[in-house]
Parts: structure tokens; C-alpha cells; sequence
């Protein structure tokens, strides 16, 4: 049981990079186990922010493992980038970081393909982030993908090109017009740089680790509310975002599980299309987005902001096996009046605590309000510091979900976080 998770309860963004970081030092390893370069993940220490697309958040931390693991899908362009921004040199970080040869590579063309099918959908489109991610996990359950393994191959190059020419076959079928030339000359330059890290099967070294008792953080990317299966599909991503994928995603048994954190941003934010019951289009929501920077790391777009979902949190915890909750970014409300937490839904005239099939229905949330604080936290380092009426807000939270709010973070930088015994 010395493997923990932590993962986002609501539509990702939720602060998991920072946490991940600030926890680090309790862990020997931290390993990502789905998404890819969709996910950004920001964290801050000595004055410096830096944002991890497919690199753990460990990475920062000179004696930690980090694992990208199976179920990840990498894309060699990005990943060379991001490890030319890191900073130490690159015989460094080999020594810190593994990948494993069964994670799905994102090919040039699953970036045309994802680009192509949101351009198609007009309107209706999900809203990626156009880093290949819905394309390259289709071609993973379809037995049609490329994984890291394979670079090694003598014949990579030419499996490549058997690969890209099925996929040029079906952007013909759309009014697209690309040059994937440019970015395949990255791409092959990240392979060359991938070959420089050690490729192997990590699932063994990660039961290994855990057998012998090393305490490993599995990583999500994403959030709950994104999940494949549970998001509000089809306006989701391509993976199980949930505790579960964590299994699938490292390949460890469930048995090894030990907490299961759940972050939460004290409001919501969601990148993209589809549902948000407690979106506000007004100043309140400017306001969060302005106070909160709430501009997407991986796309810069602005995210949607407002109020804090109960029942869509409380499906969360359900689904991911919560326990216990990190609430970030209370700090961005310090001088609202009042503060709204949504506690149920109305549908049709009728209350409802679930989250409805159909994306298409009119929720109307029920409010409940609390008194706001003044006082600026970001400077605060005990839990019993915080304003009274902070506290209230967290202790509704805690009674409506019955999961007790361990941490509360209370700004960007790694000492911002206050953890509570
Ligand atoms: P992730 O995808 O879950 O890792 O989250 P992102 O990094 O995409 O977005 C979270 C943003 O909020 C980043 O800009 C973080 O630096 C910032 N952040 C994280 N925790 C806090 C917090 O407690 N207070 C404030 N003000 N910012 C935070
Ligand atoms: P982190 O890990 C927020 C959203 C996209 C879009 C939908 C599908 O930083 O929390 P995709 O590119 O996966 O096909 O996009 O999912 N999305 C995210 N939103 N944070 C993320 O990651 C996201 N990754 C994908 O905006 O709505
Ligand atoms: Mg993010």
C-alpha cells in the first residue's frame, strides 16, 4: 500500500503540478500513467515558474525516479523541448527519469487527424488542445499504434511511414490542408533525444520499487470530470483519468493503493466545450479568471470559470475512491464578499444530485452562500491562521463529502501550502 494517487476531481487545471512537486520530498518516485502533452502542469519554486507537459513534477527534485509510464502518450517533439527547457543537461536527467517502451507515440499526422476531425465538427467541436491525443489513443485500442519500443527497431523509420500513409489516407476524406513536414523534422529529432533515456518495461521496475517498500505518487493529468468513461462525454479526453487508470497506467494492482488525493480548486475552471453548471458569464467570473491567471498552460486560452460544483465533486470522490481532499487557489478569492457553492441541481423543475446523461440538459444549480474574507493568505502557513469564514467554507465541504480537507494551498510557490495534521 505505499503507492499513492493524486489526481484532479474537477476539468484539470486544478494546481496538480505544484502539489506534486510540494509532496515530492516524501516520495522516492513520481510516475504519470495517461494523457500527454495536453496536460500542463505548473509549479514554482525560488521565484521561477516552469510548466511539464509529459515529465513528471518530480523532475525538479535531484534524487526522485520519475516515470512516464504505459499509459501515457508521448509526443518526441514535445518531449525534446521540454527537456531543453528543464535546465540541468541531459546526462543529468537521464540519471532522474524512465519511460516506458509500452507508452503510444503521437505521430505528425495524429496532430493533422486531431485538427482535421475539430475543424469538421465546426460548432460541435470538443475544444482540444490539438496535441494528437483523441487520434493517438485511437489508434492504441485499434492495435494500430506506435510505441516508444519501437524506435529501436531497425525498421522504425519505415513502420513510420506504413503509419503516416494511413493516416494521409484519411485526411483526404477532409477539407484540410497541412505540411507535415516541418514538424516531422522535430519529431524525428525527439526520437533521437528519447533514445538518450532509458526505455524499458516499468512495470516491473515499479512493483519492484513498491516491493521494496520505496513510496511511489502516481501523477494525473486532466481531471474527473474529463475522464472517458465519466466526463461529460463526448466532451472529454481519451483517457481514464480516474484512480483506476492509475493501474492500467504503471501497471500495479489496485491492492498497492494506498491515498487517494483529490485536488480541487476552491471554485471551478474548465478548457474547451461542454457542460459547466456553475459557469458564470459575468464580472464574477471575469474576476476569477482575472485574480486567478486562468489562461490554459498547454494553449494559453482562457478557461471558464465559477462556482464550486458539490454534486459534481461528490461524483468524483465516488468514482476516484477519494481519501482525502487538497483544496489550491483559496487565496484567488480573498476579498469576495460572498462566495457560492453549488449543492445540488435543478432539472426540469425538479432538485437533483446527479449529473445528468443528456449534455444538451438545462441545469439550474442551487446555491448556497457563504460570507467571503479580506484578509490576503497567501502569506499564511498554519491551518488554524486562515479566516474564519475559509475555514466554514472547508468545513462545509468536508461534511458534504465526508473526506477531510488535508491541504490547502495558498499561492503558486511550492512553500505556498499549508498542510494540516
Ligand atoms: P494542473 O494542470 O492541475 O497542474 O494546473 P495548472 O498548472 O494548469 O493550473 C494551475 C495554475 O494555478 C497554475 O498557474 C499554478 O501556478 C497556479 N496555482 C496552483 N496552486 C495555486 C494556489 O493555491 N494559488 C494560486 N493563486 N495559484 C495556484
Ligand atoms: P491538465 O493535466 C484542462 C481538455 C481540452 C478539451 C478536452 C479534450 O493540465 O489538467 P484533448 O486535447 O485531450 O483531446 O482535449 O480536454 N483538456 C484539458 N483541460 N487541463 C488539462 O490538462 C487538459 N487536457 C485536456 O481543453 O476540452
Ligand atoms: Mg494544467
Amino acid at each position: 500500500m505505499n503507492i499513492d494517487i493524486l489526481l484532479g476531481l474537477q476539468w484539470g487545471d486544478e494546481g496538480k503540478g505544484k502539489i506534486v512537486d510540494a509532496l515530492s520530498p516524501v516520495y522516492d518516485v513520481i510516475a504519470r500513467f495517461q494523457g500527454g502533452p495536453n496536460a500542463g502542469h505548473s509549479l514554482e519554486f525560488n521565484n521561477v515558474k516552469h510548466v511539464l507537459h509529459l515529465i513528471p513534477s518530480g523532475i525538479f527534485h535531484t534524487d526522485k525516479l520519475n516515470v512516464i509510464g504505459n499509459g501515457v502518450v508521448i509526443d518526441p517533439a514535445v518531449f525534446k523541448k521540454e527537456i531543453e527547457e528543464l535546465g540541468p543537461p541531459v546526462s543529468e536527467l537521464v540519471k532522474r527519469l524512465i519511460i516506458s517502451n509500452k507508452a503510444n507515440l503521437i505521430l505528425p499526422s495524429h496532430r493533422l487527424l486531431d485538427a482535421a476531425y475539430e475543424k469538421d465538427k465546426g460548432n460541435a467541436k470538443i475544444g482540444s488542445t490539438l496535441k494528437g491525443i483523441g487520434p493517438a489513443y485511437t489508434d492504441k485500442t485499434g492495435r494500430n499504434g506506435l510505441r516508444v519500443g519501437d524506435i529501436l527497431r531497425d525498421n522504425f523509420k519505415q513502420i513510420y511511414d506504413t503509419h503516416v500513409k494511413n493516416h494521409l489516407l484519411i485526411l483526404k476524406n477532409y477539407d484540410f490542408k497541412y505540411d507535415i513536414k516541418e514538424y516531422e523534422s522535430d519529431w524525428f529529432e525527439g526520437i533521437e533525444m528519447l533514445k538518450q533515456f532509458p526505455i524499458t518495461n516499468t512495470e516491473y521496475l515499479v512493483n519492484q520499487l513498491s516491493g521494496q517498500g520505496k513510496r511511489i505518487l502516481a501523477e494525473g493529468a486532466q481531471g474527473t470530470m474529463l475522464d472517458v468513461d465519466f466526463g461529460s462525454y463526448p466532451f472529454v479526453t481519451s483517457s481514464n483519468t480516474i484512480s483506476a487508470g492509475a493501474c492500467t497506467g504503471l501497471g500495479i494492482s489496485p491492492k498497492l493503493i494506498g491515498d487517494i488525493f483529490g485536488i480541487f480548486k476552491a471554485y471551478c475552471t474548465r478548457v474547451g466545450s461542454g457542460p459547466f453548471p456553475t459557469e458564470l458569464l459575468d464580472e464574477t467570473g471575469a474576476n476569477l479568471r482575472n485574480l486567478g491567471h486562468e489562461f490554459g498552460a498547454t494553449t494559453g486560452r482562457p478557461r471558464r470559470c465559477g462556482w464550486l460544483d458539490l454534486p459534481a465533486m461528490k461524483y468524483s470522490i465516488i468514482i476516484n475512491g477519494i481519501t482525502k481532499l487538497f483544496m489550491t487557489k483559496a487565496d484567488v478569492m480573498s476579498g469576495f464578499e460572498t462566495i457560492n457553492i453549488c449543492t445540488a441541481y435543478k432539472i426540469d423543475g425538479k432538485i437533483c444530485n446527479e449529473l445528468p446523461f443528456n449534455n444538451e440538459a438545462i441545469i439550474e444549480p442551487i446555491y448556497k452562500e457563504f460570507k467571503g474574507w479580506t484578509e490576503d493568505i497567501s502569506g499564511f502557513t498554519k491551518f488554524d491562521e486562515l479566516p474564519a469564514s475559509l475555514k466554514e467554507y472547508i468545513e462545509f465541504i468536508e461534511n458534504q463529502t465526508g473526506v477531510p480537507v488535508t491541504m490547502v494551498s495558498v499561492g503558486p510557490d511550492r512553500k505556498e501550502t499549508i498542510f494540516r495534521n
